[in-house]
């Protein structure tokens, strides 16, 4: 049986292109072919589509054969290439001649209704998240407090142990971890996506000394099931705030400070006893919204366990701190009843804000 041909797949127009056979002459063949059909087009889809034919990436005409210069001879691959790289540069010039030609005509031909009403621009703008955080900063900023960031991943020792949860406590359960896939390290334990911004508290005051008022807004992270009120990311604020006297009255009047000035009214918030490892007393606090009590954020008297940790004279200080749940703030401000919009990006949702 004789040895099959190569031929490269069939072009648009159903040419076969041997490898062997391509010349200068083809490739003049091609140009003239093209630059007629330039000429009679009478629309810019017409002229697409006659770049497509020839330039495409893919089956191009003259793609195709400039793709196949690899397998010529050298002395042939430097000619042919010349005239293809040519013919290339030819058909594109020629092509954007005929379209600027086509618009000019056109511009012409259109009727113009100078009374219709014209297209509302629209302006992008950021998202709801992004305002709330932004107007959440600044509420507390006005109370005195700073901003700070802190690492997106963390350790086993600052997200748990610092904040007297050690292992094997069955507090650790409260929070469903992403780990990252990494040996421990001795001191520091596991590697792991954050499951709350409660980790700077112990990063900060490490490194200031008391009085201090911090916030820490970010990212969190839990490895559950997402459902209509909860994502494997979400967004907290941490508050902080240490000094020698500092007590639950004054937790209370900052945080009916901010969810007055958040919410532009006067809210009902009560603080109901709760359970967090890293204060003593813990409570959460909900807000009535439309005659329901939501459950806002989760708070407490630092833990004597976590101003150790951290270096601080348990003695000595003391503090408040609280995490509130953003995506649930908004989602109270809003009325939204899903959590997931806000990461689904769907136009029409983030229209709206
Ligand atoms: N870190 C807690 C959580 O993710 C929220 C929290 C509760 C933060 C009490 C606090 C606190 O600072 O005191 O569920």
């Amino acid at each position: 049986m004789p040895e099959a041909i190569k031929v490269r797949p069939p072009t648009p127009s159903g040419l076969y292109f041997l490898n062997k056979t391509m010349n200068k002459k083809d490739v003049k063949n091609i140009k003239e072919k093209a630059e007629k059909e330039i000429e009679k087009a009478d629309t810019l889809e017409e002229l697409d589509h006659i770049y497509k034919k020839y330039l495409a990436q893919n089956k191009g005409e003259l793609t195709e054969v400039l793709r196949s210069l690899g397998d010529l001879p050298e002395e042939k691959r430097a000619e042919l290439g010349k005239a293809a790289n040519q013919a290339k540069d030819f058909i594109v010039e020629e092509i954007d001649r005929r379209k600027e030609e086509l618009e000019k005509e056109k511009g012409f031909d259109v009727d113009i209704d100078v009374t219709a009403p014209g297209e509302e621009a629209r302006v992008g703008h950021l998202h709801p998240l992004t305002k709330i955080k932004r107007n959440a900063r600044s509420i507390f900023k006005q109370l005195g407090f700073s901003v700070i960031e802190g690492p997106e991943m963390e350790t086993e020792w600052y997200n748990f142990d610092a904040l007297n949860i050690p292992e094997n406590h069955p507090a650790r359960d409260m929070w469903d971890t992403f780990f990252i896939n990494q040996p421990a390290d001795e001191e520091q334990g596991r590697s792991l996506l954050r499951t709350h911004t409660s980790p700077m508290q112990v990063r900060h005051m490490e490194q200031n000394n008391p009085p201090l008022r911090i916030i820490v807004p970010g990212r969190c992270f839990r490895h559950e099931k997402p459902d209509a009120s909860h994502d494997i990311q979400f967004d907290q604020i941490e508050g902080l705030m240490v000094d020698e006297d500092v007590s639950v009255a004054h937790f209370k009047a900052v945080m009916e400070r901010f969810l007055d000035r958040f919410f532009k009214k006067d809210v009902e918030s009560r603080i109901r006893p709760s359970y967090f490892p890293f204060t003593e007393p813990s409570f959460e606090v909900d807000v009535k919204v439309s005659d329901e009590w939501v459950e806002t954020l989760g708070a407490g008297m630092v833990h004597p366990n976590v101003f150790s940790a951290a270096g601080y004279n348990p003695e000595r200080w003391r503090g408040f701190a609280f995490g509130i749940g953003v995506d649930r703030l908004v989602m109270m401000k809003h009325q939204i009843d899903d959590i997931r919009l806000f990461y689904e990006n769907d136009i029409r949702f983030l229209r709206q804000f």
